[in-house]
């Protein structure tokens, strides 16, 4: 494991590597060192959990034969969803939610290439919930995926946050071979960009942001 930061393959800025960070879905086939992979898991570990039950599972899978497996799973879902966001982005003349589609078609017809799939997992069997129980369980196991998408900018891979292959969780669990007491909650594929990095768009903090009350929108007319 990198200790001395300059041999760390995670120094870029935690600024950059936060503004940077987007979903990247084309991939180059190329092999990704295990140990780097570990590395962006144990990273992703240093996320908070409920209580610090540190109840999470990640099933790092590398088989062609379990990819296809979930490359199918993400294929049905896709199949489903997918056409209709086409067809409204065609409607409107929204450019770049087509972008964004193109860029997932590519990965739904690549997926058993990536070379690396991690599917993020809550050590628990979630049954229905009141919401209170719902956040902390789900809060136990996305900040760690948050942790390891930034791992990944920053050490210059590529990945992003899918949920699609995980339509069906008993599919799922099937796909990879999971006990009924861990559940699949993030997919994240990763690999060395085809594409290049860039800084997101996002709505203006002010517009999403109120005081006191919600509405109250007065940082919107500072300055
Ligand atoms: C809960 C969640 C589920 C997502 N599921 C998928 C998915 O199944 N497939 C996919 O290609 N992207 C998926 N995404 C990625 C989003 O489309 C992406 O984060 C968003 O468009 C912003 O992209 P950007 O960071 O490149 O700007 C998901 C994101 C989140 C937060």
């Amino acid at each position: 494991m990198a200790t001395a930061r300059s041999e760390s393959p995670f120094a870029m800025p935690l600024e950059e590597a936060m503004r940077t960070q987007r979903a990247i879905r084309r991939l180059k086939p190329d092999p990704v060192d295990d140990a780097l992979v570990l590395e962006c898991i144990e990273l992703a570990l240093k996320a908070p959990t409920g209580s610090n039950a540190q109840n999470w599972e990640f099933v790092v899978v590398k088989d062609r034969a379990v990819k296809a497996r979930l490359a199918r799973l993400n294929r049905t879902a896709w199949a489903a969803y997918g056409g209709i966001g086409r067809w409204l982005a065609r409607r409107q003349g929204d450019d770049k939610t087509m972008r964004m589609i193109d860029a997932v078609q590519w990965q739904v017809d690549h997926f058993e290439d990536v070379p690396v799939v991690v599917v993020a997992c809550l050590h628990t069997w979630v049954p229905p919930l009141p919401s209170i129980a719902a956040s902390s369980l789900y809060g136990s196991i996305y900040p760690s995926v948050q942790n390891l998408l930034l791992a990944a900018r920053a050490a210059g891979l590529g990945a992003a946050l899918v949920t699609l292959p995980l339509w069906s969780r008993t599919l799922a669990r099937w796909a990879l071979g999971l006990p009924w007491t861990v559940t699949p909650v993030a997919v994240v594929p990763m690999g060395w960009p085809a594409g290049r990095y860039g800084p997101t768009t996002r709505k203006p903090v002010e517009e999403v942001v109120s005081l006191d009350r919600y509405g109250n929108r007065a940082f919107a007319r500072r300055g």
